[in-house]
């Protein structure tokens, strides 16, 4: 019940109100000729996340945003996109973090799907250099803290999820190559993990899949990268209106 009313709240009130927000901001900040603070300026087109899903009410776990988590909307809305992925496909986060987005995937999606995250150990060299300011987010003594506070309470939901550990530009992605229904990249904000992320994304989505990337508008590095992928091959990404997701589905 409350988790049904956390995902009501977070997609009936927080998302308009937010997206409003985020709006007046960006506009004022224009109008005062002054750069758009964290925001940076945003080249995709919008597209209202109605559009993109079967519109439902996803239910919330863990509500509270940890520095490094997506907001409560973008919480719901990846949820939703989980509700409605094909029963027994693969969903695919880069970027474990807490967990707390996994275990929204986890919770939300068909019984029989199977959610497998990947996230960087500390000690692990990296094929690209960082972004700055993200080291506090590897920094931690294992990824997936937050849906393994659940492991005991909802043992069958935890069991499908399968933590990966490993470096994103150089994991062999080549099992779930055209098996995703979902994949959510989402680890590091660097301009070339953004790009070789995304190379990886669109490799394991399925034919009918979604890709759904967090923080554009708000790293650089990512912001950079979609809209020069856009510019350049036109694959029609859109940012979902209201927050720093970006999805693109696969043909
Ligand atoms: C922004 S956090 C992810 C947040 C999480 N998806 C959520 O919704 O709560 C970024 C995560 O990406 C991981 N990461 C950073 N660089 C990585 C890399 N090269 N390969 C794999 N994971 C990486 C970090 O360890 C961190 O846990």
């Amino acid at each position: 019940m409350k988790e049904l009313f956390l995902g009501l709240y977070a997609t009936r009130v927080y998302l308009p109100f937010s997206s409003f927000s985020r709006r007046w901001r960006r506009v004022s900040r224009r109008i005062r000729g002054k750069q758009t603070g964290s925001l940076q300026a945003t080249r995709l087109p919008e597209v209202c996340w109605t559009h993109c899903v079967e519109v439902s009410v996803p239910r919330i776990w863990e509500h509270k945003k940890e520095n490094g988590n997506v907001r409560i909307s973008e919480l719901a809305i990846l949820s939703a996109f989980a509700a409605s992925c094909r029963e027994g496909s693969t969903l695919f986060e880069i970027g474990t973090f807490d967990g707390r987005t996994t275990l929204n995937l986890a919770l939300n999606a068909p019984a029989t799907c199977r959610i497998c995250t990947l996230d960087l150990p500390p000690d692990q060299a990296t094929k690209y250099p960082l972004a700055g300011g993200e080291r506090h987010m590897v920094e931690k003594s294992a990824p997936g803290s937050r849906y393994e506070q659940y492991r005991s309470r909802l043992p069958a939901a935890i069991s499908r999820i399968h933590q990966l550990l490993g470096d994103s530009a150089t994991f062999d992605y080549s099992r779930y190559n055209g098996s995703c229904s979902l994949v959510f990249v989402d680890g590091s904000h660097a301009y070339d993990y953004a790009l070789s992320d995304t190379r990886a994304a669109m490799t394991i989505g399925e034919a009918g899949g979604i890709i759904v990337w967090h923080d554009y508008g708000i790293w650089e590095g990512v912001t950079n990268a979609l809209d020069e992928l856009e510019q350049r091959e036109h694959f029609g990404f859109r940012n979902i209106r209201g927050t720093s997701l970006v999805i693109w589905t696969k043909k």
